[in-house]
């Protein structure tokens, strides 16, 4: 069975953890596309060749989840050449057997338009900010909450505005705003809305 469930959104909205957790009920496959920006960003010299030479070494080094590696990430991601370099590989994932759940920026309108189910998961710059900070060691983290802050609103604002693939819901994506709801209510309702589809 070929299934696809299409997760976008900005940082630290809960893609992540939904994800997950919709990936470990169904039993499909979950692939972090971020994290080939991620790797692709911290690789360092040319980004396309980068992108285009991109290893599960790259893809496995203990620095993706860094502020700088995100950073870094949504600076080569407004280049057309790095995200077609990544393209067909998203595709065929999105498409093998056994059903697969992706997430990132731009899954429900560019990379899986055919997505059987596409969300678009949303917080407010706040309420993401502080789960990022906390994610980092709240008190205890190097960056102060308002970095974080200033670092969440400038890759939302970089993200959106770029020319090719700007992250933005898909018109037919199921929105989930997670600013006041828990972690288990969010994975309950998209649990619920694949369910409905399969
Ligand atoms: O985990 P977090 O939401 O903070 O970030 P991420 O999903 O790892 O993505 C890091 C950056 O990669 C984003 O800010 C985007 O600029 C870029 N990205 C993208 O352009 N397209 C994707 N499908 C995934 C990530």
């Amino acid at each position: 069975m070929k299934f696809t469930v299409a997760i976008d959104g900005p940082a630290a909205a809960g893609k992540g953890t939904i994800s997950r957790a919709v990936a470990a009920r169904f039993g499909f496959e979950h692939l972090d596309t971020g994290l080939l920006y991620r790797a692709v960003g911290m690789k360092g010299g040319d980004p396309v060749l980068a992108a285009q030479g991109l290893t599960s070494a790259d893809l496995s080094r203990d620095d993706l989840r860094s502020l700088e590696a995100g950073q870094a990430a949504s600076q080569v991601a407004v280049l057309p050449d790095v995200r077609a370099a990544l393209t067909e590989f998203q595709r065929s994932f999105a498409r093998r057997k056994g059903g697969a759940v992706l997430d990132g920026r731009d899954i429900g309108t560019v990379i899986c338009p055919q997505a059987e189910v596409k969300l678009f998961v949303t917080a407010s710059a706040e309420i993401r900010a502080r789960r990022r900070w906390l994610e980092l060691g709240g008190e205890a983290a190097e960056e102060a909450f308002e970095v974080v802050l200033a670092q969440v609103r400038e890759r939302d604002d970089r993200d959106m505005n770029r020319a090719d693939a700007p992250m933005r819901p898909a018109a037919d994506a199921v929105m989930v705003d997670t600013s006041d709801m828990s972690i288990e209510d969010a994975v309950a309702f998209a649990v619920a809305t694949v369910s409905a589809r399969l």
